[in-house]
């Protein structure tokens, strides 16, 4: 081994000598596991940290491996998800503060700064995958739920169809932006063809000074050549001469707070603002942080998603080295650019790209959906959306036979397409009192977002607190607009209730690399795959076997309590990961590219 280690390093690519502040475990049978940590199961984080260049030509960056080796790209950011990061990545400036937006008091923060170290140590259901997870600290005393991420490219496209869909129908002159002779009439959306869903109308009706649309819409307001004004409040201030909106689809739903409203539109946004708050990492993101006209758009990241003013990031880059890379500092704990532009572009690649939840479809399945229905849950518990173009690159298809599931995976290559079973309409419903919540502050937020079931079956507990802690609380909790569809519900009989209890319970979350799948496309789930001259075992959906270099495991090999095991560990790290490629070359471990050459710390 001794004598590999040599020659590697010779070749210029010496096996990452892990710091104590440092998570993966690259290693396997036969690494000393003090110096190399292991894990013969192959699935935790592999590669040292090292922040991902932000270009589409240099071999190594974000660009080039999302056309290039995607799968490299899918599973770098699938692992920036998985990874603990550590004091040394900057972690943790201000544990402990409040911190994050301010409630209508104009003076309480939403939460608590600085808490956890991973993302899925949150969205830990399942673990590995960004799943649903734990209820925190948040906006209220009762809390707030974590929601899975699964299918969460498909939400991000579901909410920029909304939006492109809503500016077509008013916006006559196409300048981007309603003045207030455009903002007239009914707001709505065809979710599928031939479909109508209102999403309120366009014009100030109650003379609120806001427009009266649904309050997943978060609106600013702009002066006569549609630039924002940031210190306009409503349609009423000097100075406005109409808005502009995003859809905010993710997260439960705030109130409409004067600040960046809810949880921004945009995947991106969402995971640096995630990063910020709750592991004290600041993401130098121009591409989010950037408006260009100020007109509250920023740029269309690589993935191809338009980004808003609301996702802006606290580092940004107001002082940059040579190489780009910021000095700003924001949390004074001597890490610059904790989390580069490039990793945001990877992140926002898997989480795009994130396959959609599973549905364990059987007789009683379809006779509880029918009742689903049939009650009045599908008004706001949509199935079916139609959006014009498909940015991801694959998409998983899962299949339940006989008690078990396997998936098939399918490549994608743009262009329309029509998604069943979210269970979601992406607006805002008053729920009644049993759901209201009562902030810090005492300002309380009335209206919630649809919760998408996809996946419910996986995710107890329920609601936007996590209050209902099976399915029937949570159902039976529904009053306010749900509330005829719950009167519904308590008239079934038990076996018709059972049956919608059964069809929920099979909306499933489930470990993606774990699935039996048909991964090369011959159509079957092979019991004996060969990768790289290895047995592997059963097919599964693990992003290595699909690396242009593929992942080459160790194979059989002695366990310390005796006898054999197949070691998934794999021998060719360095290649496999693109550990050689100029953009991801650290050689002197400081997190940051050599070719970047910078001085880490201040
Ligand atoms: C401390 C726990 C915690 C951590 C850590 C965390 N999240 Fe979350 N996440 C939440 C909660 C809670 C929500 C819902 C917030 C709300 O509605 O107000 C959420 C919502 C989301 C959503 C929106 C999902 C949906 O359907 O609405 C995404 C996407 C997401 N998080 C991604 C991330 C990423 C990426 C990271 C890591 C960079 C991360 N989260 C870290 C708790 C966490
Ligand atoms: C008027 C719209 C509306 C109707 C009708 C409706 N729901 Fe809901 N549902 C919601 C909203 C909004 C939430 C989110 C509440 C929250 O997060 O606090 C929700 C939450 C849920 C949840 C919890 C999901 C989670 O992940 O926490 C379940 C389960 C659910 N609804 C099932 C049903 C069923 C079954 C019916 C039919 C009897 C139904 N809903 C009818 C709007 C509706």
């Amino acid at each position: 081994m001794k004598r590999l280690g040599l020659a590697l390093a010779l070749l210029g690519c010496v096996a990452a000598q892990p710091s104590p502040y440092s998570s993966q475990r690259p290693g396997g049978a036969n690494s000393d596991p003090l110096e190399n940590p292991r894990d013969l199961s192959g699935r935790s984080v592999k590669t040292a940290r090292i922040r991902m260049i932000h270009d589409r030509y240099l071999p190594g960056s974000s660009g080039w491996l999302m056309e290039h080796d995607p799968w490299l790209a899918y599973q770098w950011g699938r692992d920036l998800g998985r990874r603990e990061f550590s004091h040394a990545d900057g972690a943790f400036g201000d544990s402990g503060r409040l911190g994050g937006k301010i409630l209508d008091d104009q003076a309480t923060p939403l939460m608590s700064r600085d808490h956890i170290n991973s993302c899925v140590a949150c969205h830990n259901v399942p673990f590995r995958d960004m799943g649903a997870g734990m209820t925190i600290q948040k906006n209220a005393g009762s809390g707030r739920n974590t929601p899975h991420s699964f299918g969460g490219g498909v939400v991000e496209m579901i909410g920029q169809e909304i939006r492109s869909q809503l500016l077509a129908r008013a916006d006559l002159n196409q300048d981007g932006w309603l003045s207030f002779r455009e903002a007239e009439g009914e707001a709505w959306v065809a979710p599928m063809p031939g479909e109508r869903q209102s999403y309120g109308r366009y014009n100030d009706g109650n003379q609120d000074g806001r427009p009266d649309l649904n309050p997943i819409l978060y609106v600013w307001y702009v002066d006569k050549g549609g630039q924002r004004i940031p210190w306009a409040r409503n349609l009423k201030a000097a100075g406005v001469a109409g808005y502009n909106f995003e859809v905010q689809v993710f997260g439960h739903g705030q109130r409409d707070r004067v600040g960046h409203g809810a949880l921004s539109s945009t995947l991106r946004a969402v995971s640096s603002n995630a990063w910020d708050i709750h592991s004290g990492l600041q993401a130098h993101d121009p591409t989010a942080s950037t408006e260009v006209t100020h007109d509250g758009l920023c740029k269309v990241s690589y993935c191809g998603a338009q980004q808003y003013y609301t996702g802006f990031t606290r580092d940004l880059g107001t002082v940059c080295n040579g190489h780009g890379v910021s000095l700003d500092d924001p949390d004074r704990d001597g890490v610059c650019e904790e989390v580069s532009e490039g990793d945001m572009d990877i992140l926002e690649f898997h989480l795009l790209n994130h396959p959609r939840p599973a549905q364990k479809v059987d007789r009683r399945f379809l006779t509880g959906q029918r009742t689903f229905g049939a009650i009045g849950c599908t008004e706001c518990h949509r199935s079916q959306w139609h959006i014009s173009n498909d940015r991801r690159f694959f998409d998983l298809e899962t299949d339940f036979q006989q008690g078990h599931m396997t998936g098939q995976l399918h490549r994608l290559s743009g262009g329309p397409r029509q998604f069943v079973g979210i269970y979601s309409d992406f607006r805002h419903h008053d729920m009644g009192d049993d759901f209201y919540e009562t902030q810090y502050d005492g300002s309380r937020t009335r209206a919630f977002r649809t919760s998408p079931l996809w996946g419910v079956g996986s995710t107890a507990p329920y609601g936007h607190d996590g209050a209902s802690l099976c399915l029937d609380d949570v159902i039976r909790r529904h009053g306010g607009a749900g509330q005829a569809a719950r009167i519904a519900y308590e008239g079934l009989s038990d076996p018709q209730r059972d049956d919608l209890h059964h069809f929920l319970q099979g909306l499933v979350l489930y470990s993606t690399d774990s699935l039996p799948c048909d991964i090369d496309g011959d159509g079957v789930v092979s019991q004996h795959l060969l990768v790289c001259g290895q047995d592997t075992g059963r097919e599964v959906f693990n992003p290595e076997w699909l690396f242009r270099h593929p992942g080459q495991i160790e194979g059989v090999v002695e366990a310390p309590d005796g006898g054999t095991i197949i070691s998934r560990a794999l021998v060719n790290v360095q290649q496999a990961y693109g550990l050689t490629l100029r953009g991801l070359i650290d050689r002197d471990q400081d997190g940051f590219p050599d070719m970047l050459r910078v001085l880490s710390r201040r």
